[in-house]
């Protein structure tokens, strides 16, 4: 039976049953593309920095976005993480402003204020046990909508954003490697199920359209050039593609703060100055936090929550001496790049000073965020939510890891990267301010 499904199935089964095993047997150490059988597919892991660099800068017009985008399609219509061609370059281009570094100042300034009041909240949640991807999840949707549509959604809108989003990925990763989706194409349970989620975000988005602001207000041209579903689609692409990648990253850096005191010394030394006397973190202070963006660095290159993206060629090519016929698939790891022991001094560990000399390992060779024309266009808006979360809660709080320690932890691979099964718990206290030193 297992040679029969060996047979049919090739690889897909050992991948799917561990992806980041297989990645790390098969893939982390290999200098070419490692060819795999997925089905009636062969597929190439890329895990190199000139094979990364051939396909996504020096040759990008060979390949194009992988048709298991078109499976988000019913939730993401042609926002900008399915679109292609001129529509994804109207939407690329309207969109850019809002989420270039001077774009975000004003945005930010209400994700502070969100982050702010939320701090203020956890203090009435000592002592007992958190659970912090929910936390997280929570905290980082709440920033990223303030950010962007210039307000803080209620409380009631953002827990039904947030219970979409956490369908949304579900469904995204039950069906990611299935060969056919009949959810798709059939009226089941999970289909309509699924709907009722997109339906409950398209009104969402309908409600903040009426007064658009911020990004929904940046986007009004292409509205006018493609349609008011237009709006819809790059909002919820937006809220989608910012909630659960955000979410993780923020979840692992807080497990990884709890488990290293000496890291929340580090940056409380540059963190305390800034908020002396009781000030504000404020959108301009964070560029200075260059430790805090430092573990903030790390924690993406250890735990990149889009550990894997596709794209397929759309002309034969040869990759690094590898031959990538016209139609197959390539998969690009930054979870596996990252972790090159030819790139990566000692790449297993934790340590933030690789992110504070000028040299790191070069440019396609850390890719949390992709690289080339369609790198996300979350990035600023994302490093800076991490940067202020970090500073915020250690320098509100001390943390006790509740979960084991973050080395012995390894996550669960789906769309993201998500917590392991014993999850990612910390006990918070206040901070001990007589023990407060500036390192
Ligand atoms: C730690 C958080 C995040 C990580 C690790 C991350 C990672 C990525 C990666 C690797 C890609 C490239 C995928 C590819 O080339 O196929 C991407 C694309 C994208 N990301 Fe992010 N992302 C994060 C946060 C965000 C946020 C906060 C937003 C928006 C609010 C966002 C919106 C997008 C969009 C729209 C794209 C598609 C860009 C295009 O195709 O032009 N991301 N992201």
């Amino acid at each position: 039976m297992q040679s029969l499904k060996t047979a049919l199935l090739g690889d897909l089964p050992a991948f799917t049953a561990d992806p980041l095993a297989f990645v790390q047997e098969k893939v982390v150490g290999q200098p070419q593309p490692v060819a795999a059988r997925f089905g009636f597919k062969t597929v190439r892991f890329l895990a190199q920095p000139s094979a990364i660099q051939h396909v996504l800068v020096t040759h990008a017009d060979r390949y194009g976005k992988s048709q298991m985008q078109d499976r988000m399609k019913p939730l993401l219509g042609e926002g900008m993480v399915t679109a292609s061609g001129e529509r994804w370059h109207q939407s690329r281009t309207t969109a850019r402003p809002s989420f270039s570094a001077s774009g975000l100042d004003q945005g930010l300034g209400h994700a502070l204020s969100v982050l702010q009041t939320e701090v203020g909240r956890l203090a009435g949640a000592l002592d007992r046990s958190l659970a912090i991807p929910p936390l997280m999840g929570r905290l980082t949707l709440r920033m990223a909508t303030a950010a962007m549509f210039h307000e803080p959604l209620d409380e009631d809108t953002s827990e039904l954003v947030y219970q979409a989003g956490l369908a949304a990925h579900k469904r995204l990763s039950e069906t990611m490697w299935r060969p056919i989706d009949p959810d798709a194409l059939l009226p089941t349970r999970t289909n309509r199920a699924f709907r009722k989620v997109i339906a409950s975000l398209e009104g969402v988005v309908e409600r903040l359209s009426r007064n658009p602001k911020g990004l929904l207000l940046a986007l009004q041209p292409l509205a006018e050039r493609y349609g008011p579903k237009a709006l819809r689609d790059e909002a919820i692409t937006m809220l989608i593609a910012g909630f659960e990648t955000s979410a993780m990253a923020a979840s692992w850096l807080i497990y990884t703060l709890a488990c290293r005191p000496d890291l929340v010394a580090w940056i409380r030394g540059e963190v305390d100055p800034l908020l002396e006397g009781g000030a504000d973190l404020e959108a301009g202070g964070l560029r200075g936090l260059r430790r805090t963006r430092a573990v903030v660095d790390e924690v993406l290159r250890l735990y990149p929550s889009i550990w894997w993206f596709a794209r397929v060629a759309l002309e034969d090519d040869v990759i690094d001496g590898v031959a990538v016929p016209k139609g197959s698939m390539v998969f690009i790891s930054p979870w596996a790049v990252q972790r090159q022991p030819d790139l990566w001094d000692q790449p297993e560990r934790f340590d933030p000073m690789r992110f504070m000399s000028e040299t790191t390992s070069g440019r396609f060779a850390y890719i949390p965020f992709g690289v080339g024309g369609r790198s996300c266009i979350g990035a600023h808006l994302a490093k800076a939510e991490l940067v202020a979360i970090a500073a915020a809660i250690t320098s509100a709080f001390d943390l006790e890891p509740l979960s084991g320690h973050v080395d012995q932890l390894r996550p669960v691979a789906g769309v993201t990267l998500a917590p392991p099964p014993v999850g990612l718990n910390v006990r918070l206290q206040m901070r001990d301010l007589t023990v407060r030193k500036v390192a």
